[in-house]
């Protein structure tokens, strides 16, 4: 199973062109998505208007190659390793999610597009991203959900803001089922898990208006903008930390953060 191209002989006889053209339609969905997200919120407007003001609150000069260094850094540490999470394993189970969901994505692109490769790379690719992402993704969602880890609610109680997370793990459980049935020759249940996989990619790519899918776009930006600012020493407008030692009393020893 794991060295099978599930694409090449899906169980439909799907031909690859359709495939193509399928991908290529979750592709449009999520720019379409972004751009609709970003007219409804107005968060790019905000971020120029906001960057140019911060630009005349701005108390030391950055030179453009400071600048570039920073976004370098912040591509590499906050970006890369999900360094905005306070609690390790929040962190960790953000990590496997994200890049267990680029490995998936993009062996699943290769294939799609190649489908006469013999490689078994990208098979394998395929399906260890897809663990990584369920391993990450119901490790967040059973267990780490600030609802659920936090608030006291129910593992099992769910709310429209989950599309994303839901849709997500449901992709890959949904093809990792579709393959081992396909690679099992049992045609029902790869036929039942193949549709299933269909549908989840659509909900998943079709709701990225609505869904958190796009923070994976504005995040970099924050972060990036963040740093300049605090470079800049505009810092958006906030103090600049104390010169004291850190005083939260014994309370902060009690619990450490684990779903932030
Ligand atoms: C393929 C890429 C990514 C995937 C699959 C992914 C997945 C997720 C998931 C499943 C959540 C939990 C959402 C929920 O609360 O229901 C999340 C939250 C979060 N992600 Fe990502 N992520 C990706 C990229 C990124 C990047 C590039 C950054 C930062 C630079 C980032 C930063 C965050 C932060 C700070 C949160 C917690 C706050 C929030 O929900 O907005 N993620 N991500």
């Amino acid at each position: 199973m794991i060295t099978t191209n599930p694409f090449a002989e899906n169980v439909l006889n799907i031909p690859s062109y359709a495939i193509q053209g399928f991908l290529i339609l979750m592709v449009v969905f999520t720019i379409g998505g972004v751009i609709l997200d970003m007219m409804h919120k107005k968060n790019v407007k905000f971020f120029f208007q906001n960057a140019k003001k911060m630009k005349l609150a701005a108390t030391n000069s950055v030179s453009t190659g400071e600048k570039v260094s920073i976004v370098v850094k912040t591509l590499a540490h906050d970006v890369a390793t999900s360094a905005e999470f306070c609690g390790v394993t929040r962190r960790i189970t953000h990590l496997l999610g994200m890049y267990g969901t680029i490995i998936f994505w993009v062996a699943s692109a290769v294939m799609i597009f190649n489908t006469s490769t013999t490689s078994t790379i990208y098979p394998m690719l395929w399906h260890i991203g897809a663990i990584m992402t369920c391993v990450g993704g119901y490790w967040f969602w059973f267990i780490q959900r600030v609802d659920v880890r936090a608030e006291g609610n129910s593992w099992s109680r769910i709310v429209f803001a989950d599309l994303f997370v839901l849709s997500l793990v449901g992709t890959s459980t949904l093809g990792l089922l579709w393959s081992y049935f396909q690679s099992a020759n049992s045609i029902g249940f790869a036929t039942l898990f193949f549709v299933m996989f269909i549908i989840s990619n659509v909900i998943l790519f079709g709701g990225v208006y609505w869904s958190k899918f796009a923070h994976m776009f504005y995040k970099p930006g924050a972060a990036i903008q963040k740093h300049l600012a605090e470079a800049d020493g505009s810092r958006d407008d906030l103090p600049a930390p104390a010169d004291l030692p850190k005083q939260f009393g014994l309370g902060i020893k009690r619990s450490e953060p684990q779903n932030y």
